[in-house]
């Protein structure tokens, strides 16, 4: 089989690549190595994924940009993929505000070359896309709250689901970028020769997860106590995520490759049984680091969700998946990661 991962460099692409190549596929990963600038670090990041690639001789790095159609045809041209798995993105939100023109270009115009290609050099693939639960905007504080000691919780309902409208509300340009790509997902699943899967993610974390403040929080905090570096919680540190092991999302997406379900779209998380506030989970680190956490308080960030908790009953019941690692064990392995590379933060 051959599997091509754009953002292979990446939180989700590298272990989507480690998976298939443990697996003794032939694996294709391409990137542009941008994350850093993305988030102004003057540190490497996904350079060391893109290194630990190279453990595995059936995968083949391309250093490519998703913008460059002539590159990007070059790889599709020599190649028949059965899966395409689209993880490479411009994920911050703050970098979406900044710069909307590249938020767009990269987020939406880069996955429409990417499903053009697909579908006119690998018909019959899966092309899998990473959404977001941005995409649901502000229609998610819609939602009756209560308001706990450590937390905020859904007063009504277990989770967002796939039909809650992503109309009259705004996204910020992250969520509308993103949706851009969603929608031209699904509408090629429909209309041309491709099975496709949206999976809208929630808070996905793991091993070599470069967490930045804007974007990667539960590796950001991490990585911030490790290195002494003061946290800033925007709002009241209250606000709830549902939280995914990145292995676990990968097996959600290896589930519907193998499956014959047709193009859907799935919201998927860790789900109402595994879910974080701030507070909750900086008192975790605290424990297990055995450290007291400097933080201080600033104003709420723009859109963001006071509870996003995802309804994950489809994906489980439509995949046969569930998520098998608790955030304490999720959290103990990138603690064993980030606490072996220190040099790279
Ligand atoms: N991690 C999460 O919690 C989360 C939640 C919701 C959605 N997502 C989505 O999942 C995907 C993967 O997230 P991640 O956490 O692994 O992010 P990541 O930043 O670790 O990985 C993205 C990779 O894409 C690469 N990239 C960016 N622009 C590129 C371009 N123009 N050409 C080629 N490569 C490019 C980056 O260098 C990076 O290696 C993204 O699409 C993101 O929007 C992530």
């Amino acid at each position: 089989m051959k599997i091509l991962i754009s953002g292979a460099a990446g939180m989700v692409g590298s272990h989507c690549a480690e998976f298939y190549a443990q697996q003794g596929e032939r694996v294709w990963g391409i990137d542009n190595l941008m994350r850093s600038r993305l988030f102004k670090s003057n540190k490497k990041s996904v350079e060391y994924n893109w290194e630990y690639l190279t453990g595995f001789k059936n995968i083949e790095r391309v250093y490519l940009d998703i913008r460059d159609i002539p590159a990007l045809e070059d790889v599709f041209k020599k190649n028949k993929f059965d899966l395409i798995i689209h993880t490479a993105a411009q994920p911050g939100v703050g970098f979406s505000v900044q710069y909307p023109r590249e938020d767009f270009e990269i987020n939406a115009v880069g996955t429409f070359n990417m499903l053009e290609l697909a579908s006119k050099y690998s018909p019959g693939a899966s092309f899998i896309y990473c959404s977001t639960n941005k995409v649901y905007g502000e229609n998610v504080s819609s939602y009756a709250l209560v308001e706990d000691a450590t937390r905020y919780r859904f007063k009504d309902i277990i989770g967002i689901g796939e039909d809650t409208s992503i109309d009259h509300t705004t996204h910020t340009p992250y969520g509308v970028s993103k949706y851009v790509g969603d929608m031209y997902v699904q509408e090629y699943g429909k209309t041309r020769n491709i099975k496709t899967a949206v999976f809208r993610m929630s808070c996905i974390y793991g091993m070599r997860q470069f967490g930045f403040e804007d974007q990667g929080w539960l590796a950001w905090f991490l990585i911030a106590t490790l290195m002494n570096r003061k946290i800033t919680i925007y709002g009241d540190g209250k606000q709830v995520r549902d939280v995914l092991y990145v292995k676990d999302l990968v097996k959600a997406f290896d589930a519907f490759f193998n499956s014959d379900i047709e193009s859907s779209v799935f919201n998927i998380g860790g789900g109402v049984d595994n879910t974080v506030s701030l507070l909750e989970y900086l008192n975790m680190l605290g424990d297990k680091l055995n450290t007291n956490i400097d933080m201080d308080f600033s104003d709420w960030r723009p859109s963001d969700q006071k509870v996003y908790i995802s309804n994950i009953e489809k994906v489980k019941s439509t995949l046969n998946w569930a998520a098998a690692t608790s955030l304490g064990e999720g959290l103990d392995y990138l603690i064993s990661w980030a606490k072996d590379n220190r040099d790279l933060f």
